[in-house]
């Protein structure tokens, strides 16, 4: 793992986002892996930003999202699918046909997970994923368990994620379940970029880098891979400054 800790989000959403304008400059079908919440929104306007400064084009990325609750159509205004929609893809020119989404109001859940893996693998897997960490160290909504997820599953959302993102729930009840894809999904992408932006992060940050790989903190197992850039503010690498 690669961590750097930078002195201003702006800093962090054009590093990051850069990745991402570089991979669609030099792999116009590269497959991006893509998260939502407020950490990845500066990387996403600053994609958006070079889109429309005519100097990259997503036309032929193929995309997939990590997560989406259960029981929200796409077009619900809190769907990831909808925040997707406006933070980036309606602002580039990312093709509606690549764009690539658990749905959460699938009657078989089962084999929606099924097809949703099978498209990832079918489109040669992740080249370069996007992840924030919650509060408790989940990536996607792989939430603190027993064991690592494989493919994509259902789960329920602990008490602290309800907690954390019913703030985007104004005036629709939060799901208590999402679909998600699993940590094997995550880890088998190429590259992946984690970013942790505030000192709520810094605990996370913490167990992600100093504790031992364990499904406590899903976070944790990122460890293992070989391509890993994690971007921190001061505040969210707070508790790390010794060891970054
Ligand atoms: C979102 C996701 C989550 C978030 C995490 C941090 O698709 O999978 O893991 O990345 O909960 O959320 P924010 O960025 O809102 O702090």
């Amino acid at each position: 793992m690669q961590t750097t800790v930078f002195s201003s989000e702006q800093d962090i959403a054009r590093t990051a986002g850069e990745i991402f304008c570089g991979f669609a400059r030099r792999k116009p079908k590269a497959v991006f892996g893509f998260a939502t919440g407020s950490t990845p929104l500066g990387a996403y306007s600053y994609m958006v930003s070079e889109y429309r400064a005519g100097r990259t084009s997503f036309s032929q990325i193929k995309t997939f999202n990590l997560d989406e609750y259960c029981g929200l159509p796409k077009d619900h205004q809190n769907s990831f699918f909808a925040f997707m929609q406006q933070n980036l893809f309606s602002q580039t020119d990312i093709v509606a046909e690549n764009i690539h989404f658990l749905d959460g109001t699938a009657a078989d859940v089962r084999k929606e997970c099924e097809r949703y893996d099978a498209k990832i693998n079918a489109a040669g897997g992740i080249d370069v994923q996007l992840l924030g960490i919650g509060c408790n160290g989940h990536i996607g909504f792989n939430e603190p368990g027993n064991y690592f997820s494989e493919g994509s599953f259902k789960v329920k959302l602990t008490a602290n994620t309800m907690e954390e993102n019913s703030v985007y729930f104004d005036d629709a009840e939060m799901p208590g379940y999402a679909l998600t894809m699993g940590i094997g999904s995550i880890f088998r992408a190429r590259k992946i970029v984690l970013i942790a932006l505030g000192e709520q992060k810094a605990q996370a940050i913490n167990e992600m880098l100093r504790g031992k790989i364990t499904p406590r903190c899903p976070a944790s197992i990122l460890k293992l891979h070989d391509n890993v850039s994690v971007f921190l503010d001061e505040t969210a690498a707070s508790l790390v400054r010794d060891i970054v």
